[in-house]
């Protein structure tokens, strides 16, 4: 029996998540959801998925955490079409990730989005694991890049002694530096250079209370950059 609240769910929760299941009827119940999902879009729109299969022309690349918690959609209240994702641990954008600068380049240059989101999350157990000294295996390795921005403010981040509020307060920073690091791209510099209506935004989703805080770094242009990171463009198109 369904609540009102999963009637009203966009997209209907699969399976009750506080009842344990067998490993079968978890993996029997994510297919039964599918079922159920697509027997309420076509219920609400006969031609729901023959639209769907036209093509997509998402505002919005959304840049997120793989936590289970923060799915784009749902946090957004949008639908399927409505935002372009990649998502890793811990929402890094790493200069040399070419799955991250595949998914960008594509976003800003094929599809032309308007809004580029990196979006973080409290409680984060990524930032949570790169604040301490215990190894967890290869993903040690991506989480430097957490502890390269704690070295970066570690001016404030020291003087904090509560732990919540240390992991935090990193998770914050963490987003502000990817932001940050997405504008020095090629692929962001170049879009500038070309068109006045990409923005790049740093949110952070409570998962205490489902809201979005925007943490106002919003960039839409090179400036502020810093002289090390911004980019010749029109010598290098002279080049080509
Ligand atoms: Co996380």
């Amino acid at each position: 029996m369904k609540t009102e609240n999963q009637k009203n769910d966009i997209i209907p929760t699969a399976k009750p998540i506080k009842v344990q299941l067998s490993q079968t009827e978890s993996y029997q119940a994510l297919l039964s959801g599918n079922r159920e999902w697509v027997d309420a879009r076509l219920k609400e729109d006969p031609n729901y998925f023959k639209e769907l299969s036209k093509g997509q022309s998402p505002e919005v690349l959304w840049i997120g955490c793989s936590d289970s918690r923060v799915p784009a959609n749902q946090v957004t209240n949008t639908k399927p079409g409505e935002i372009f994702v990649h998502r890793n641990i811990a929402n890094v954008c790493n200069h040399s990730d070419m799955n991250m600068l595949s998914v960008l380049d594509y976003a800003v240059n094929v599809l032309k989005v308007k809004h580029v989101i990196v979006a973080g999350h409290y409680n984060c157990g990524g930032v949570a694991a790169a604040l301490s000294n215990k190894q967890y295996g290869l993903i040690d390795n991506w989480l430097r890049h957490i502890k390269d921005v704690y070295r970066l403010h570690s001016h404030e981040l020291d003087r904090i002694t509560d732990k919540e509020t240390k992991i935090n307060r990193l998770v914050e920073l963490n987003v502000v530096e990817q932001a940050y690091n997405l504008c020095k791209t090629t692929i962001i510099q170049n879009a500038w250079k070309e068109r006045q209506d990409l923005e790049v935004h740093g949110w952070i989703v409570d998962i205490n209370t489902g809201l979005v805080k925007d943490l106002k770094v919003s960039n839409h242009d090179s400036q502020n950059l810093g002289y090390v990171y911004e980019m010749e463009l029109e010598a290098m198109a002279a080049h080509i």
